[in-house]
């Protein structure tokens, strides 16, 4: 029976199916990919990250939350390219074993990617953490980044202390995040008892990690990156392009099914009035993010 269980509860973690759809769907359409690494492409080669090739003898990086690795390749590539004669060694923290194949895949095209040697743990963060701590494991990092995966986590505070303490003097902690008073800012807080009810079972944006940042005593740089979707679609009867948004959005499996009338007439309501601006008759959902790089300090560690 315990084992019926677990097997359960490691299917649930991570995306997988429709809503791994969702998310691809969601990514092409806003582009966040691209929004994303421009950001990264300024913080990598800045200041921030000069000392972290610097005089090393080889790179560690974990990613966590890598889905099937876009981001992280291209992070990869920039250390690469700027550090070419420090070997980089990679470890992945990614439950879907969907996304984790789309990576593999993803990685077997990039040669200059090849002599990285890559541990996958294809876990949730939490059982991560459980296994380092039982194991008593000793691996630290010199880059570990969470790209948009934070809100599957029960405790924020907890599991950003818990990376942070992997990593290595001089050593970055790289989060990108929902950024505060953004429209998914405003949709997940004023519909929090609805839609925190699945894998997200409590809703903070950047806003609200910076707070919990301040409050562990680490140092940070933050980065606004602005971005916005077209959710038109979502306002259009039968679109299936909007459903499957919409799904995406608000974490159901199938919006129009799933919620009631009510509850759908409100959420369409704020997401058209409150979380996005109209252009040219186009509904423009404010899908800004902020990117988090917090320091290794030994004041705080
Ligand atoms: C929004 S996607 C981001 C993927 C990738 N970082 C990107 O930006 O394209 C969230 C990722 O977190 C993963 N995920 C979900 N729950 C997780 C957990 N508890 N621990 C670690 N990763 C999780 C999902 O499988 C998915 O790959």
């Amino acid at each position: 029976m315990v084992s019926v269980i677990m097997a359960t509860e490691e299917k649930q973690a991570g995306y997988g199916g429709r809503y791994a759809q969702g998310f691809q769907l969601y990514v092409k359409l806003s582009q966040e990919h691209k929004a994303i690494l421009q950001c990264l492409d300024y913080v990598l080669t800045g200041e921030e990250f000069e000392r972290i090739g610097a005089g090393k003898s080889h790179l560690h990086v974990l990613g966590v939350g890598s889905g099937a690795g876009e981001i992280d390749t291209h992070v990869l590539s920039v250390l690469h390219s700027s550090f070419p004669d420090v070997p980089i060694a990679v470890d992945v923290v990614e439950p879907s074993t969907e996304l984790t194949e789309q990576f593999k895949a993803l990685l077997a095209t990039m040669p200059q990617l090849q002599k990285m040697p890559f541990a996958w743990h294809t876990m949730s963060c939490a059982e991560y953490q459980k296994k380092v701590q039982d194991d008593g494991e000793t691996k630290q990092f010199d880059l570990i980044h969470m790209v948009q995966m934070l809100y599957y986590v029960d405790d924020y505070a907890g599991t950003i202390k818990f990376f942070h303490s992997l990593l290595k003097k001089d050593g970055k902690l790289l989060i990108v995040h929902e950024g505060a008073n953004t429209g998914w800012d405003i949709l997940w807080k004023t519909y929090r008892k609805e839609l925190c009810s699945k894998t997200i079972s409590d809703y903070l944006s950047a806003g609200d990690i910076k707070v919990h940042l301040k409050s562990l005593g680490l140092q940070y740089v933050e980065r606004i990156i602005p971005n916005t979707l077209d959710i038109t679609d979502c306002f259009v009867q039968g679109s299936e392009a909007g459903e499957l948004l919409l799904d995406f959005m608000t974490e159901q499996d199938h919006f129009h099914r799933s919620l009631t009338p009510e509850l759908r007439a409100g959420i369409l309501d704020l997401l058209r009035n409150k979380c996005s601006t109209v252009k040219d008759g186009r509904v423009l959902f404010d899908c800004s993010l902020s990117c988090i790089v917090i320091s290794a300090c030994s004041v705080c560690l």
